[in-house]
């Protein structure tokens, strides 16, 4: 079985030793950071913003992943690859010029992805898909850490990476939230390239056997 990608999600983490958890992600095997970004309208919860970016990139030079679950997301495209971003994802939901939004992000030479909420259809992406890096399949709603994994997710799994194979992209599939070891090995093997996993990881006595757990689902 491939290898995926592993993205631990920060919201999880204990803010108050913030410098200490992303140490301990510089030393596992995680691949991505992953930073959750809310405005309490897009999504009804806000996360963190700008300074706590600052101070994480300060202390990491892994790859970082930014989820934004924001209104108008245009306003801070450029902000954002100034904070390292590696990839930028933008919600469907949220872009009315979505395509034009993606050209943006690619023009400031970033990854960009499209999250779609659990009730978005995949086939929506349909008309966009060979333009975008990757696609943040969403298997809670959006707007806090923590929750149950959505089942009906690996339907629309299937059917994304009928959409991405059919059309010979080279998309990647994230599939953000809820994730862990009940349902990690059975994702990958429907064709998810990234794993997203916020208290699976952070909430663990050992986080760096999870992240390798992940990455070993063999
Ligand atoms: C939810 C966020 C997720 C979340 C994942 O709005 O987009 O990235 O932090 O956390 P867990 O793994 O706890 O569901
Ligand atoms: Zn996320």
């Amino acid at each position: 079985m491939k290898t995926p990608i592993v993205a631990p999600s920060i919201l999880a983490a204990d803010f108050a030793h913030l410098q200490k958890e992303v140490e301990m992600l510089n030393t596992s095997q995680a691949d991505w950071i992953h930073l959750d970004i809310m405005d309490g309208l897009f999504v009804p919860n806000i996360s963190f913003g700008m300074p706590v970016c600052k101070a994480i990139r300060k202390y990491t030079k892994k790859p970082l992943d930014y989820h934004l679950m924001i209104e108008k997301p245009e306003r801070y495209l450029r902000e954002f690859k100034d904070l390292g971003a590696s990839v930028i994802s933008i919600h469907l939901e949220a872009c009315p010029h979505l395509h034009r939004n993606i050209q943006q992000i690619k023009g400031l030479s970033c990854k960009a992805g499209v999250a779609i909420n659990p009730h978005t259809s995949v086939a929506l992406l349909e008309p966009i898909i060979q333009e975008i890096d990757l696609v943040c399949l969403m298997s809670v709603n959006p707007g806090f850490g923590g929750q149950m994994f959505i089942e009906s997710t690996f339907e629309k799994l299937k059917a994304l990476r009928n959409l991405i194979d059919s059309k010979k992209a080279h998309t990647l599939i994230e599939i953000d939230g809820g994730v862990n070891s009940a349902n990690a090995r059975e994702l990958v093997q429907a064709g998810a390239d990234v794993l997203v996993a916020g208290s699976f990881v952070f909430s663990a006595t050992h986080p760096h056997q999870i992240i390798e757990s992940l990455k070993q689902l063999d």
